[in-house]
């Protein structure tokens, strides 16, 4: 049975695991002096080597995005961290930074001297003004200590709380000072990203894996997880179960061995259905309890490991409601500049009221599938594509509960029992 290994949560439980005390007593900043000490196409090399894949959502392999900046351009380049955190259920990078704001500091000072950059942004969600009070003593000890500042300028910059500034070319606007909404590519931001320089965009969690892969060489992260997805990683779990948290765990652990760890669903109660990574991402159900959480694995299940936020819901959920919650997220959410998101998530939304409330009918089933086939794939950003996976993925494993909501003239669920988690990190 694969278990918990904690590499990034290693001092978590340690009452001061935040300071720049406790990380230097545990070993901090020697990775970055080793980095330093190294040639930067080297460095890329061995994050390259280390099969390492981006923690933000899609898995794209972060060696590589780092050697896609052009060398000996003589243009500025940066490193953007994305701190934006608002996958609903998604509830790891502020639980990070909270815990050890250091590692990720460290990752960026490494991470720059691998991509030939002297500036550094992290962009956080406005909203979590207790981790922007963490980050900002955590930057100015760093100063301090002459971490920052000796070649690496690093700055935190505070969003005003918008999913779509999570997408990382809304990102960049938002950061530019402009209305925070996708671009289009090309050029990509390796190319003409922040202020049209080369720039990297990489998720919390992947630049604070970085330092420990330095320390500890390739082979080692390579030697755990599975074939294609390297390492370990934080699994958000959240909804229906006794212990809800952060559970670090090499890539292809299942959610049956997650619970196991973790004193499984609440008490009383059997699994429903669930998120591998996100509202984003399509549900699963009891069938998919051994699938493994890698990124080859989930995706051949019929869904995407995306930020690795499992939300739990037991027997007691009504589907259908859990959908339309979802849904109304998207659609505040939606940032308004194409027309299937903007229009089709408004939509989405009027249909799944109606046959909540059992005043819909089986043609509006027909119609609900229809639009998202219309957004999906056609939207500008992959924010209209999430919004459709909870719909069509329930709609495939549980028909037969929308048909319910028809012939009962209303919601079958006591609305009492079923008390809904949804969106933990949103
Ligand atoms: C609507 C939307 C929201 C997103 N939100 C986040 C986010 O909050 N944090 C994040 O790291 N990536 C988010 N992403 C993914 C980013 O666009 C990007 O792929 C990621 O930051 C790249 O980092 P990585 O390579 O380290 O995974 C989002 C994407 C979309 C389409």
């Amino acid at each position: 049975m694969t278990q918990l290994v904690p590499v990034l949560s290693a001092h978590w439980d340690e009452k001061d695991s935040f300071t720049i005390e406790a990380y230097t007593r545990h070993g901090g900043y020697k990775a970055s002096q080793k980095a330093l000490a190294i040639d930067p196409d080297a460095v890329i090399q061995l994050v390259k080597d280390s099969g390492l894949r981006g923690r933000g959502g899609a898995g794209f392999p972060t060696g590589m995005k780092w050697g896609f900046i052009p060398q000996g351009d003589n243009k500025d380049h940066y490193l953007v961290v994305n701190a934006d955190e608002s996958e609903p259920g998604t509830c790891k990078d502020m639980p990070l930074l909270m815990a050890n704001p250091h590692v990720l500091i460290e990752g960026c000072i490494i991470a720059c001297h691998a991509i030939r950059a002297k500036h550094a942004f992290i962009y956080i969600r406005g909203e979590v003004t207790h981790v922007v009070r963490r980050m900002n003593q955590a930057i100015e000890d760093a100063y301090k200590a002459g971490h920052l500042g000796n070649g690496v300028e690093l700055v935190l910059h505070v969003g005003a709380g918008a999913y779509i500034c999570g997408e990382e070319t809304a990102l960049l606007d938002s950061l530019e000072g402009f209305r925070g909404q996708p671009r289009l590519r090309p050029p990509f931001p390796a190319i003409a990203g922040l202020y049209a320089r080369p720039t990297v965009v990489n998720n919390v969690e992947s630049i604070s894996a970085v330092p420990a892969i330095i320390a500890n060489g390739a082979e080692w992260y390579q030697s755990m997880g599975t074939e294609k997805s390297k390492g370990t990683t934080l699994y958000s779990l959240s909804g229906h179960v006794n212990n809800p948290g952060q559970f670090e765990a090499p890539l292809g652990i299942t959610l049956r061995e997650i619970l196991e760890l973790s004193g499984g669903i609440r008490t009383g109660h059997t699994l429903k259905f669930w998120t591998p990574g996100g509202s984003s991402t399509p549900i699963f159900t009891q069938e998919h309890l051994d699938t493994p959480l890698d990124y080859e694995g989930v995706s051949a299940a019929g869904s995407m490991l995306g930020t690795k936020a499992l939300q739990i819901f037991d027997e007691t959920t009504c589907v259908v409601r859990a959908v339309l919650r979802w849904t109304e997220f998207y659609k505040h959410e939606s940032c308004g500049k194409c027309t299937p998101c903007r229009e089709g998530t408004w939509w989405l939304v009027q249909i799944l009221r109606d046959l909540e409330a059992g005043k819909g009918t089986e043609a509006d089933l027909a119609k609900l599938l229809d639009l998202c086939d219309n957004i999906l794939g056609r939207s500008f950003c992959a924010l209209g594509d999430g919004a459709t996976s909870p719909i069509t993925s329930s709609i495939k494993y549980f028909r037969d509960e929308y048909i319910a909501h028809i012939t009962h003239g209303g919601c079958p669920f006591d609305p009492v029992a079923s008390t809904l988690f949804v969106g933990a990190g949103a």
